[in-house]
C-alpha cells in the first residue's frame, strides 16, 4: 500500500524535477531570431532559429527541443551578410567600397571627361542583389557647335559619330569685313557644353585723312572695312612721322595717323659731327636739308681742359637748335683748331 503521504511526497520531487529541467531563455547568436523567445521552456518544447532577412547560414535553420536536461544543445548556427555581385570595377571610373555585403552601400566615380551614366551609388539588399543597376561611365560629348552669325568653322573635326569628346576644339573666322570679339577658338567643357562663342561684327573705317604737304592711298571702295589697308606718303622736303601703312582696325579706327613734317634748312655753314655713329660733314651729307628726325652731334670745345666733348640736335618739323656750345669758324680763321680735331675730353 502506498501511503497518501508518499505519494504527496513522490509528486512533489517529480514536480521538483520537472521545474528545475525548464529551459532557459536561449543564447543571443548574431544576425538570427529565436522564435518563440521567451524566458523559459518547459521541456519538449520547440525553439527555432533562423538568420534576419539579408543572412543567411550553411544548412537554413535550426530546430530544437528543451531536452530534459533543461540544457538547450550547442547550436552551431552561423549567420553571415549576404553577398552581392562583384561590382569593384568600373570602366573609366572607381568604385569605392568596403564589401560588397548586405547592408552596405558602394558609390562609383567617373574619370575626368567621363560621366556616371546612371546612380551614384548602390546598396546590397537583403536578397543579396543591388538596389539599382550599375552605372557606367560614358564619355562627355558635345554637340555639333552653332555657327556665329558672319562666321564660318575654319577647324573642326567630330571625334565621336556627329559629337565632339571633352577638351576637343573648334575654330571659329569671321567673313571678311568683320572682326571677331571673343575668343576665335571654343572648346567642349565638361559640362557637355561648349564654352562662349565669339561674335562677328562688321566694321567700317572712316576715309583717311590727307595728311598736309602729303597724300594718302587706298582701296576706292564705297566703305573701308576692317583689314583694308591705306599707305602714306610725303611731298618732297617733307618726312612721313609714322608709318607707311595703315590698317583698319576692329575699333574702327586706323593702326596709326601719320603726317608729314618739314625738313630743316641747313643751321651751319660747315660743320663736322657724328651721324649714326660716323663723322660726317654736315653740309655735304645733308646739301639738300635735313629730314624730320634726323638727329647729329655737334662738336663744342672745353677751353680750360682743352678738349672736346658733342652735344646733340634734332631736325622737329622744320627746326633745329644748334648747341650753344658750338662756335662756327669763318672759313678766313684758318689757323683756328675745329673743335672736332682736338682731343676728346
Ligand atoms: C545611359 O544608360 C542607359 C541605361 O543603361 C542607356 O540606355 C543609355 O544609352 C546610356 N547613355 C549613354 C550616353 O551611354
Ligand atoms: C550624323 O548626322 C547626320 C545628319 O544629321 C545623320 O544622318 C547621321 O546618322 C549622324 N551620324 C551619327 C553617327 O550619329
Ligand atoms: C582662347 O581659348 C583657348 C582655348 O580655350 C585658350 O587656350 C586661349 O588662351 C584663349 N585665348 C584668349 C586670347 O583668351
Ligand atoms: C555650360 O553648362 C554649365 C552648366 O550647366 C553652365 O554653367 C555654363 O554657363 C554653360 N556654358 C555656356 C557657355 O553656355
Ligand atoms: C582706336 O579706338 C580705340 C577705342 O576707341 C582707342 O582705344 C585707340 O587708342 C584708337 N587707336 C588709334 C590708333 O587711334
Amino acid at each position: 500500500m502506498i501511503s497518501p503521504a508518499l505519494i504527496l511526497f513522490l509528486s512533489f520531487l517529480c514536480h521538483a524535477a520537472i521545474a528545475g529541467r525548464t529551459c532557459p531563455r536561449p543564447d543571443d547568436l548574431p544576425f538570427s531570431t529565436v522564435v518563440p523567445l521567451k524566458t523559459s521552456y518547459e521541456p519538449g518544447e520547440q525553439i527555432v532559429y533562423s538568420c534576419q532577412p539579408g543572412y543567411v547560414s550553411r544548412g537554413g535553420m535550426r530546430r530544437f527541443t528543451c531536452p530534459l536536461t533543461g540544457m538547450w544543445p550547442i547550436n552551431t548556427l552561423k549567420c553571415t551578410p549576404r553577398v552581392c555581385p562583384f561590382a569593384g570595377i568600373l570602366e573609366n571610373g572607381a568604385v569605392r567600397y568596403t564589401t560588397f555585403e548586405y547592408p552596405n552601400a558602394i558609390s562609383f566615380t567617373c574619370n575626368h571627361g567621363f560621366y556616371l551614366n546612371g546612380t551614384k551609388s548602390v546598396t546590397c539588399t537583403e536578397e543579396g542583389k543591388w538596389s539599382q543597376e550599375l552605372p557606367v561611365c560614358a564619355p562627355i560629348t558635345c554637340p555639333p557647335p552653332p555657327v556665329p552669325n558672319f562666321a564660318t568653322l575654319s577647324v573642326y573635326k567630330p571625334s565621336l559619330g556627329n559629337n565632339s569628346l571633352y577638351r576637343d576644339t573648334a575654330v571659329f573666322e569671321c567673313l571678311p569685313h568683320h572682326a571677331m570679339f571673343g575668343n576665335d577658338t571654343i572648346t567642349c567643357t565638361a559640362y557637355g557644353n561648349w564654352t562662349a562663342l565669339p561674335e562677328c561684327r562688321e566694321v567700317k573705317c572712316p576715309f583717311p585723312a590727307r595728311p598736309d604737304n602729303g597724300f594718302v592711298n587706298y582701296p576706292a571702295k564705297q566703305a573701308l572695312y576692317y583689314k583694308d589697308k591705306a599707305t602714306y606718303g610725303c611731298h618732297e622736303t617733307y618726312a612721313l612721322d609714322g608709318p607707311e601703312e595703315v590698317e583698319c582696325t576692329k575699333q574702327g579706327n586706323w593702326s596709326a595717323h601719320p603726317s608729314c613734317k618739314a625738313s630743316c634748312k641747313l643751321p651751319v655753314k660747315k660743320a663736322t659731327v657724328i651721324y649714326q655713329g660716323e663723322r660726317v660733314k654736315l653740309q655735304e651729307k645733308f646739301k639738300n636739308g635735313m629730314l624730320h628726325g634726323d638727329k647729329v652731334s655737334f662738336f663744342c670745345k672745353n677751353k680750360e681742359k682743352k678738349c672736346s666733348y658733342t652735344e646733340d640736335a634734332q631736325c622737329i618739323d622744320g627746326t633745329i637748335e644748334i648747341p650753344k656750345c658750338f662756335k662756327e669758324h669763318s672759313t678766313l680763321a684758318f689757323w683756328k683748331t675745329d673743335a672736332s680735331d682736338v682731343k676728346p675730353c
